[in-house]
């Protein structure tokens, strides 16, 4: 499995045969304006939930590249009518597509369009490929029953969190989280983009290194192999 970051909480997953491209907010992010988002051609979105930070490309991609949506029912639902073929799941759901197994999870966050449309509860996922398992939370705080993820589904070899703080769980809260899903790697997103969530990485690094985790902070593009 290959996962590139497209900044903010965006990624790129290409598994064996496929292309997942994570919850894009590319064209508004000067972070990311190198990136050509007609080139992506996914063949799967997978949508954490529906604020604009991670849905804002969604339409233009969908369109370019024929990508199934894969989220909850009430984003799934939302797109629809503008010809956008989707999946719709819920949360502690799985389903088996042609990459691999996902599982929607809980997130304890919010979750509406910008135009004010309810985009029902936010989820994290678990993308399982039969290889590797990996853990994408979402937005979302820490929270305890995540201590059930890799009871009921098995190994996460890594976990996609949040470090940013202010709207999303922090460095300190998902060193923690990183500790409940027993998973040693972690890459980091959700930070830098806007000035309330700015980090300083030394500080964020030493949160997981205090339960001897590796934080990994990917360059915009930048491409990890698992
Ligand atoms: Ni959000
Ligand atoms: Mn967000």
């Amino acid at each position: 499995m290959k996962i590139q970051f497209l900044g903010h909480a965006s990624f790129l997953i290409s598994t064996e045969n496929h292309k997942i491209l994570v919850d894009p907010f590319i064209s508004a992010n000067p972070q990311a304006e190198n990136i050509d988002i007609s080139q992506l051609n996914p063949d799967y979105i997978l949508l954490t939930h529906a604020h604009q930070d991670h849905v804002l490309d969604v339409e233009t991609i969908a369109q370019q590249s024929g990508a199934t949506l894969i989220s909850n029912f009430e984003i799934t639902s939302y797109y629809a009518p503008k010809g956008i073929e989707g999946h719709g799941m819920n949360t502690g759901g799985s389903y088996t597509f042609p990459f691999g197994t996902v599982t929607s999870t809980l997130a304890h966050h919010s979750s509406s369009f910008a135009d004010g449309t309810y985009g029902g509860n936010p989820n994290g996922y678990l993308i399982n490929t039969g290889k590797q398992q990996i853990y994408i939370s979402g937005d979302t705080s820490v929270f305890y029953d995540m201590r059930l993820l890799p009871e009921l589904y098995g190994k996460i070899d890594l976990a996609i969190f949040p470090i940013g703080g202010n709207f999303t769980m922090g460095a300190k809260e998902a060193a923690l989280a990183a500790e409940f899903v027993d998973t040693d790697r972690i890459i980091g997103c959700h930070y830098d983009t806007f000035p309330p969530i700015q980090i300083n990485k030394d500080k964020a690094r030493s949160w997981f290194e205090h339960y001897k985790k590796e934080l990994i902070l990917l360059e915009v593009e930048e491409t990890f192999e698992l």
